[in-house]
């Protein structure tokens, strides 16, 4: 295991979780299979996360295109969303992390929209990690529905065009308590971004993985980790 610098972390790590049907595929198992491995890693990279004092980690559960899927998956998708928070809630709460959901998750299905609202509520006054999971997200929907909350507000007069800037327009996002990505992560080869995160990645460092997520490890993680921290960021100075 890379030795990582425990005072130099990424302060916001996005993980794009690829790979679940692939990893499937190869044992002959159904996709869902997958997801369910897929989010045993959660589990586990959310805990490493917290034990290394990552500030917020934002994870890529299901994006605005991932509706063109086939229904049973979609649904399938949602029940694993539902297993996950209903075992892990009370060690999500004992950890101190703040659960929240980034993206229009108003679409989902309604007793999840109930479940995820409950753990937000319940977990609000926390004061550790930020997980963020993105939940029928989309990285230029989020800036449409920032734009729409901009102009209410330009109406009303809480904030005049003239003073609007780079560092109050984050608080029109949906991060807008968060920093900026520092480190995207993306497992399963693939070397795009699909939509994630697309203002507040301007200065992150990518970070592509062949590994398929269903076998992403802690120490996969920390080797990202240790990879970020052996980059030169020099926010476009010298
Ligand atoms: C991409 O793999 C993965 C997803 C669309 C879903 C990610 C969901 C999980 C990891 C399950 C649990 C999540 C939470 C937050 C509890 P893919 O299906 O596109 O894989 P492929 O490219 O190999 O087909």
């Amino acid at each position: 295991m890379k030795n990582i610098d425990l005072d130099n972390l990424p302060k916001h790590i996005g993980i794009i979780m690829d790979g679940n049907g692939r990893w499937a595929k190869k044992r002959f198992l159904p996709r869902l299979a997958g997801h369910k491995e897929g989010m045993k890693r959660v589990i586990d990279i959310v805990e490493k996360s917290c034990r290394l004092g990552i500030k917020t980690l934002t994870l890529y559960a299901f994006s605005t295109e991932n509706w063109k899927r086939p229904k049973e998956e979609v649904n399938g998708l949602m029940d694993i969303l539902v297993v996950y928070i209903n075992s892990q809630l009370k060690r999500i709460l004992e950890n101190n992390i703040i659960f929240r959901v980034i993206g229009d998750y108003s679409k989902l299905p309604k007793p999840v929209v109930k479940l995820l609202d409950d753990s937000i509520e319940k977990s609000k006054n926390n004061s550790g990690m930020v997980l963020n999971i993105a939940l029928n997200y989309g990285g230029r929907s989020e800036i449409i529905f920032s734009i729409k909350t901009l102009v209410n507000d330009i109406v009303n007069n809480k904030i005049s065009l003239n003073n609007l800037n780079e560092e109050n327009f984050k608080d029109y996002l949906y991060t807008k308590e968060n920093s900026d990505v520092d480190l995207i992560i993306r497992t399963g080869g693939e070397k795009r971004i699909s939509n994630f995160m697309l203002y507040q990645l301007a200065y992150s460092e990518f970070y592509f993985t062949d590994i398929l997520w269903p076998e992403f490890s802690e120490n996969d993680l920390c080797d990202a980790i240790f990879d970020f921290q052996n980059r030169n960021r020099r926010f476009g100075g010298v």
